[in-house]
């Protein structure tokens, strides 16, 4: 979310789920490229992490492929943003479970592939 409130989505498979310090971490690797890098990077230090059910599983393909930059991927998807509990990032309706992150550690990564 940009600190002036503009929210969005994309597909994120890049990810760990796990514990440091008994507190549940998460681990998500978002490229540079992404206008939700931008987001993270330069706005509100929050995200959630939200897994689709079958419902909303056809939205993947949009929010996947589409840049926030252009446009409105909630509206684009179909999809409905619900207040968040712990976070000023919403979650989205119809997620089987949603994760609100707050950001704790941001790092480069070397490119793994080579
Ligand atoms: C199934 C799927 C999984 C993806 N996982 C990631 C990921 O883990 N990290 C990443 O940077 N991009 C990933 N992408 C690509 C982004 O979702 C895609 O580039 C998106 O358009 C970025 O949107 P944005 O510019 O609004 O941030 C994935 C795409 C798909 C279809």
């Amino acid at each position: 979310m940009s600190t002036d409130g503009k929210i969005n989505v994309m597909a994120l498979d890049w990810k760990t789920i796990g514990e440091l310090w008994h507190i549940p971490v998460i681990t998500a690797a978002v490229a540079p490229s992404r206008y939700s890098f931008s987001l993270l990077t330069d706005g509100i230090k929050e995200f959630t992490i939200n897994i689709p059910s079958p419902k909303i599983n056809s939205a993947i393909i949009i929010v996947g492929s589409k840049s926030g930059r252009n446009t409105d991927k909630f509206r684009d998807a179909n999809l409905e943003p619900i207040k968040g509990d712990q976070t000023k990032v919403p979650t989205i309706k119809d997620s089987l479970l949603s994760y609100e992150c707050k950001i704790v550690h941001e790092t480069k990564s070397t490119d793994l592939k080579k």
